[in-house]
């Protein structure tokens, strides 16, 4: 991908007014946090054809073939009080099912806290990061990786990931979805730095492959199970687990019944 292709993309107005590219780098959240503590402008993008140390949530590593996906990560500056930076993951994951359906068609789904799906594969991931100065969000860098054109993934991920290749059968330009997840991130995250929440909720649950449904939630090998209820206000997720309602704020969910 080059400048000139991504700029012809672009239908921002902030996000992406400055792009750095990069055939090689560590993680593109580590450089966007180096260079949001130098101060860069809110939108700057930072692209990576490759990750030698891409990384998710819990340290987990983020496998993606050289130049066939999209591993990027934009700076962002929020108005958000301190207690709404989960609403940051739940703005880029809407933005990604929302894209992903704009380029091809096919309907992507939203599963808590950071992951969209297509056909029950997960094809992207969102790691969100912040920087906090006296207890406010100085800068927040949403870290995206959207598996687009990767044919073959290593064996212990061939049940739980896909691209949109391999579930298309198209390859795509991967400018255009880079194109549609910058518009659509615009769009949701100028609604909640407006303060409109309900909107993006009210979307990403039509979209959830979760809600209302019997869930385990595994948080580093504490399970609990109950019924996935909503997200709330801070992007924790709603769980009604014995009769009770509680707010969780990590773990990894698996659907156990409809
Ligand atoms: C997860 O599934 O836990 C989140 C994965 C996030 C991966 C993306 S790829 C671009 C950016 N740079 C990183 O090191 N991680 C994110």
């Amino acid at each position: 991908m080059n400048e000139n292709e991504i700029r012809s993309r672009l239908t921002t107005k902030v996000l992406g007014q400055k792009v750095h590219i990069y055939e090689t780098l560590d993680s593109t959240n580590t450089r966007a946090k180096m260079l949001a503590l130098e101060n860069a402008p809110e939108g700057t993008v930072v692209v990576a054809e490759e990750q030698t140390a891409g990384h998710g949530r819990f340290e987990r590593l983020w496998c993606s073939e050289k130049g066939r996906n999209l591993t990027f990560s934009v700076i962002l500056k929020p108005k958000l009080p301190r207690n709404r930076i989960g609403m940051l993951s739940i703005a880029a994951g809407l933005a990604v099912a929302k894209a992903i359906t704009e380029t091809t068609g096919r309907r992507a789904e939203t599963k808590w806290p950071n992951d969209v799906l297509l056909n029950h594969k997960k094809v992207c991931g969102v790691l969100s990061e912040s920087i906090i100065r006296d207890e406010n969000i100085a800068a927040a860098v949403v870290g995206i990786g959207v598996n687009v054109n990767q044919l073959v993934f290593p064996q212990e991920l061939t049940d739980s990931a896909t691209s949109l290749l391999l579930e298309t059968g198209r390859s795509l330009d991967r400018t255009q979805v880079f194109g549609n997840v910058l518009g659509q991130l615009e769009y949701w995250y100028n609604r909640i730095n407006s303060g409109i929440f309900d909107e993006m909720l009210e979307e990403w649950h039509g979209l959830s492959m979760m809600m209302g449904k019997t869930i385990t939630l595994d948080q580093q090998g504490k399970l609990i199970t109950g019924v996935a209820r909503r997200i709330a206000g801070d992007g924790g997720l709603i769980l009604q687990s014995d009769g009770k309602e509680m707010k969780i704020l990590s773990g990894d969910v698996t659907v156990i019944r409809d």
